[in-house]
């Protein structure tokens, strides 16, 4: 959607994958204040989006929602002025149905505008819409059906698939669904494989960069899924790589795609902004293994000259020509390379 914003793909937090509905402000302002003193609000997780569960369950004789008050006593627009006194942005949840997916609150369904007035009248940012417990009507109006083909009219972010979990199995299955629709992503306009679960406990580290990586080179919103109040070093070092950021931001706005996969040995690739590269060796293996792309197979001539860099290792690989880079990648581990012309 052409609006202005979500030029490149939103990042942030939403309380969903760690809390469900155990929500309440009082840790979506902890979670703003941790956003800003880990340093994860200046690498540009801006939004700060509270999911399901936070509105009480009917509405007022006028017909407006209204949060929770024993969750949220202050009322969203204090939240959202709390947010905003910190330089981030607030964001919130609804349903096109009769509920929620929770049931624990209306859906907007009948009440589109009122409640889109409410939402800006709060000063919120950012709405995130879902699809529970409709009314059957037209899928366009709701959200139904390979919304890769239109929901980029409306919106500027669609879910592809289903939920995430916190698992391998999860989020290897979520990545192929994901990939199918690359062609309709671009500027305003993002497929969604879901909330990262970086940090949730379930997944080795391993298997938490990969899921960043290629999140983060399928130009995925990157909205933190974890308990930022008390996050480890190690999720810190995933979810704050910078070079990975960059390329997730990077203006051209292309999402990259699987090019090759044998074995479970995957190569993902996509161009960036200056005429780069992304390349992203992905081991889905059980076992260590080596996996090699030739250049060839990225859209380069065999003599181009390359600078070639890790960034996860934060080094560069190799300068001049190579017509190939082969890597031995960890079983559930991937390497991400950025290759610059020279
Ligand atoms: C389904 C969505 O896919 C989830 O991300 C979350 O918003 C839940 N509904 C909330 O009920």
């Amino acid at each position: 959607l052409a609006n202005g914003v979500a030029r490149t793909p939103p990042m942030g937090w939403n309380s969903w994958n760690h809390f469900f509905c155990n929500i309440d402000e009082r840790t979506v302002k902890a979670t703003a204040d941790a956003l800003v003193s880990t340093g994860l609000a200046a690498l540009g997780y801006k939004y700060v989006n509270i999911d399901d569960c936070w509105a009480e369950r009917d509405r007022d004789w006028k017909g407006n929602l209204r949060a929770k008050s024993s969750t949220f006593p202050s009322g969203i627009k204090a939240l959202a002025d709390y947010v905003h006194a910190r330089g981030l942005k607030l964001g919130i949840y609804s349903d096109s149905g009769y509920t929620t997916c929770s049931k624990t609150m209306p859906g907007s369904l009948g009440h589109e505008d009122q409640d889109a007035r409410t939402f800006a009248e709060w000063g919120v940012d950012y709405l995130k819409y879902d699809n529970c417990y409709h009314d059957g009507s037209k899928p366009q109006q709701r959200g139904e059906e390979d919304p890769a083909r239109w929901a980029g009219r409306f919106g500027n972010a669609w879910r592809t698939t289903g939920d995430i979990k916190d698992n391998w199995d999860s989020i290897t299955l979520i990545a192929d669904s994901n990939n199918v629709w690359g062609r309709f992503a671009g500027p305003g306009r993002w497929n969604d494989p879901d909330m990262l679960e970086v940090g949730n406990g379930g997944m080795s580290l391993e298997e938490y960069q990969s899921h960043f990586s290629i999140w983060a080179v399928m130009k995925a919103p990157l909205l933190i899924g974890c308990d930022i109040r008390a996050v480890r070093r190690e999720t810190l070092h995933i979810l704050g790589n910078k070079e990975l950021i960059e390329i997730n931001q990077d203006p051209l706005g292309v999402q990259a795609r699987k090019i090759r996969s044998r074995s479970g040995l995957e190569v993902w690739a996509g161009p960036l902004s200056k005429k780069r590269l992304v390349v992203v060796l992905w081991n889905r293996s059980g076992s260590s293994a080596p996996i090699s792309v030739g250049w060839r197979e990225i859209g380069l001539s065999p003599f181009s000259k390359v600078i070639v860099r890790d960034v996860w290792t934060h080094s560069f690989v190799s300068k001049g020509t190579r017509f190939r880079l082969t890597a031995h990648v960890a079983p559930h581990a991937c390497k991400v390379y950025v290759f610059t012309p020279l």
